[in-house]
């Protein structure tokens, strides 16, 4: 603590994200990376990148991106907003739309960057419980609200609400923003993208981190109506103009273009996440039906914490949080089906 710091800075409590060892021969299922390198026209484009240009800045609009995202969902160039991940995406909405006399609205247990975003913004929030069975009860969503936010599947649990479920809310919701964030949509859920023409007060957050392996080129975007998107670029061009650098563009764009390397990646992973539920069922683990590149699980007779204990020891790393009610799960990534092998060879030997 220091005496030069604002009020407000002494009182953040930083998000902290999941361990980056820097051990060798780890295997890291802990933040949910993708196991597999980006596509190679990605490699290909960054290759052929010409770094004379950067000297240059880059274009503060992305728009070489923004058109490609808006050809790849079928929405126009005005309705894409693109930002520095979508963490950076969704800092900035909950600055654009979510200070409201009410307080916003999201699940007792979700992304941990809701509430230190709040505290970062002084935003009001309230957290509404999660059900017996982890799901979220978007039916408990009082009308009367600042906003809402959830991730779609939710995170760390995976579980993944239907289009219908969120219609339902929207039809109920019209007087604040309803954020979706689908960082994980792409291994088994159906995109609200669908339906933002339909609703001008939803906006729908996406990821290159984990469907598309661009975790390290930092590229997250938005979809909504154009009016949301347009209150998104007032905050982002009075507080930073070029959030995305030329490589990432670059990346991005290249990514996209690989349907075919998309598809592959994600099938794999959506196989390897059958293949680890099962084995981990036959283990005795309880686990939660998951939409996402991980799996939340528990196991009725061993200590969540003990069991992330004893893999860090066999330089497996899986993800433990100490919070009420998930304090005896663990979430672990899809790796590789080489590295899922390894874990549960290793479960093996620690609980069998
Ligand atoms: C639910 C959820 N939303 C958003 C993000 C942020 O992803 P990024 O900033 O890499 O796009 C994450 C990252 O793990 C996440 O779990």
């Amino acid at each position: 603590m220091s005496k030069y710091w604002s009020e407000l800075t002494k009182g953040l409590v930083p998000y902290v994200p999941g361990e980056q060892p820097k051990v060798q021969n780890l295997i890291k299922l802990n933040t949910n990376e993708n196991p597999y390198p980006p596509s190679p026209k990605v490699i290909e484009a960054i290759d052929g990148f010409d770094k004379q240009r950067l000297r240059l800045y880059p274009d503060p609009n992305s728009d070489v991106l923004k058109q490609a995202l808006a050809d790849y969902h079928e929405v126009n160039k005005n309705q894409v907003f693109v930002g520095n991940g979508s963490d950076e995406v969704l800092a900035l909405a909950f600055m654009a739309f979510f200070k409201q006399a009410e307080p916003i609205l999201f699940p007792d247990i979700s992304y941990s960057f809701y509430p230190v975003y709040c505290n970062l913004f002084e935003i009001d929030y309230q957290q509404l419980p999660l059900n017996e069975a982890f799901e979220i009860d978007l039916a408990g969503y009082p009308a009367e609200n600042g906003g809402v936010i959830f991730p779609n599947p939710n995170a760390p649990t995976g579980r993944l609400l239907s289009l219908d479920q969120l219609r339902n809310l929207l039809q109920r919701n019209t007087e604040s923003v309803v954020i979706v964030d689908e960082a994980y949509i792409d291994f088994g859920g159906e995109s609200a993208i669908a339906l933002v023409d339909q609703f001008p007060n939803l906006l729908v957050t996406q990821t290159f981190s984990k469907s598309r392996s661009l975790a390290g080129s930092r590229v997250g975007f938005a979809i909504g109506h154009e009016e949301l998107i347009e209150g998104l670029e007032r905050v982002k061009n009075s507080f930073n103009s070029y959030p995305l650098d030329m490589l990432a563009v670059t990346a991005a764009v290249a990514a996209l273009q690989d349907e075919e390397y998309f598809e592959t990646t994600r099938n794999k992973i959506i196989d390897s996440r059958d293949w680890l539920t099962a084995e981990l069922q036959q283990l005795g683990f309880e686990v939660l039906p998951s939409a996402a590149n991980f799996v939340f699980t528990r196991h009725p007779e061993h200590d969540a914490a003990e069991l992330f204990a004893k893999l860090r020891e066999r330089a497996i790393l899986v993800r433990y949080f100490s919070a009420t009610r998930i304090d005896q799960f663990l979430r672990i990534t899809i790796g590789t089906q080489a590295e899922i092998e390894a874990l549960v060879f290793a479960l093996n030997e620690i609980i069998g």
